[in-house]
C-alpha cells in the first residue's frame, strides 16, 4: 500500500481506480491506496482501514459489522463506486452514523446496451455461432442452422423498471417489440411512453418471450428466479440477469436450460463471482456468461469512480453526499 504525502482527512481505496479519481482523492485525503486489480485479503483489509475516515470500496468487498468496528469510531462515509450496494449492511452503517455513498445514474445507458448485447447474444445464438467459426464446423449456409427467435413481434417482461430495466425498454422498443410486461415498483411513466402494462410475476413468466431481470438484490429478491419460476416461463423463453447473481438459483437454471424447461440464457452475473471454470453452465451452448461487466465502458467506470471519490470526500467532511443511499 502507497501513502498519499497530503495531510486531511484517512481513507483507504480498496482497489487500482481510475487515474482522475485518484488524483482527486489524494488532492484532498491522506489517502492509503491498494494499488491492485485484486482486493486486499481480508486480515490485511481489516488491519489497514483501522482508524480512517473514509472508505472507498468495490462491490466485492464485504462491509458489515466485523469491517465496521475494524475501522472504528472515525469512520464517517463509505462509498462504493457501484450503483448496487448489497454489499453493504446499511443498516450496521446508520447505527455507526457512517453515511453511505453510491453511483446511481451514470452507469444506466452503458449497462443497459450490456443487457441487451447479452439478450441477443443469447437468442441469436452467438455463442454456438462463434465457435462454429473457429472449430470448422461451419459448413454451408443451410436455411435452418442457428436460427433464434427475434425481438420483432415478442413481448419482453422486464424484472425491476428502475432506472435501467427503463433504459433497457426504451432500447429494445425500435426493434420492434410488441408488449412490455413489468414488474416491481411501479413506472406511470412507462405506461404512457412504451405502454408496458404492469403484470404479476405469474403473468409476466407466463407471456414473455424475453424475461430480464434489472431488479436489485434484496432479501425480497434473493433466488426469486428459481425452479418454480422458470417452470411458468414459455419453454422458448430466453432468460438475462445483469443484476446481481444473487436473484437466481442458479442449480435451478441450470436444471431448466438443460431439460428445455426455458430456452437460453444470458448472464453477466453469476454466484459465485468468478464462475469456476468447472460450472455446468458453461458447457450448456444456450448459456451465454460474461464477467460482470456491465458497466465496463471507459468513461462509466471512470465517471463511477470520480462520483465516488466525490461521495468519498463529501463524507469525510461531514457534508451531505452528491449520491447517498437513504
Ligand atoms: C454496479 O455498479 O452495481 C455494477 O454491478 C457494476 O457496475
Amino acid at each position: 500500500a502507497n501513502m498519499s504525502s497530503a495531510n486531511g482527512p484517512k481513507v483507504f481505496v480498496s482497489r487500482r481506480i481510475p487515474e482522475k479519481a485518484k488524483a482527486l482523492i489524494t488532492s484532498q485525503c491522506n489517502a492509503i491506496l491498494w494499488e491492485k486489480d485484486e482486493p486486499p485479503p481480508r486480515d490485511e483489509y481489516l488491519k489497514a482501514i483501522a482508524g480512517i475516515d473514509g472508505l472507498f470500496c468495490l462491490l466485492t468487498d464485504k462491509i458489515d459489522a466485523e469491517l465496521l468496528d475494524a475501522a472504528g469510531p472515525n469512520l464517517r462515509v463509505v462509498s462504493t463506486m457501484s450503483v448496487g450496494y448489497d454489499h453493504v449492511d446499511v443498516k450496521e452503517c446508520a447505527k455507526r452514523n457512517v453515511a453511505v455513498g453510491y453511483t446511481p445514474g451514470i452507469l444506466t445507458k452503458a449497462t443497459a446496451e450490456l443487457t441487451i448485447a447479452l439478450l441477443l447474444a443469447a437468442t441469436r445464438r452467438l455463442k454456438e455461432g462463434i465457435r462454429a467459426v473457429e472449430n470448422g464446423e461451419w459448413g454451408t449456409w443451410k436455411p435452418m442452422w442457428l436460427c433464434g427467435q427475434g425481438l420483432d413481434g415478442a413481448t419482453v417482461g422486464i424484472v425491476g423498471l428502475g432506472r435501467i430495466g427503463y433504459t433497457v425498454a426504451q432500447c429494445l422498443n425500435p426493434f420492434g417489440v410488441a408488449k412490455f410486461l413489468y414488474s416491481g415498483g411501479r413506472r406511470p411513466d412507462a405506461e404512457v411512453e412504451l405502454k408496458a402494462e404492469y403484470a404479476d410475476l405469474d403473468r409476466l413468466y407466463a407471456e414473455s418471450d424475453f424475461v430480464i431481470a434489472c431488479c436489485a438484490l434484496t432479501p425480497e429478491t434473493a433466488g426469486m428466479f428459481n425452479a418454480d419460476a422458470f417452470k411458468k416461463m414459455k419453454k422458448t423463453a430466453v432468460f438475462v440477469n445483469s443484476s446481481r447473481g444473487g436473484v437466481v438459483n442458479q442449480d435451478d437454471l441450470c436444471a431448466a436450460l438443460q431439460s428445455g424447461e426455458i430456452g437460453a440464457a444470458g448472464l453477466d452475473v453469476t454466484t459465485p463471482e468468478p464462475l469456476p471454470t468447472d460450472s455446468p453452465l458453461l458447457r450448456l451452448s444456450n448459456c451465454v456468461v460474461l464477467p460482470h461487466i456491465g458497466s465496463a465502458t471507459h468513461d462509466t467506470r471512470e465517471a463511477m469512480a470520480v462520483l465516488a471519490a466525490q461521495n468519498l470526500i463529501a463524507g469525510v467532511k461531514g457534508e451531505k453526499l452528491p449520491s447517498q443511499v437513504e
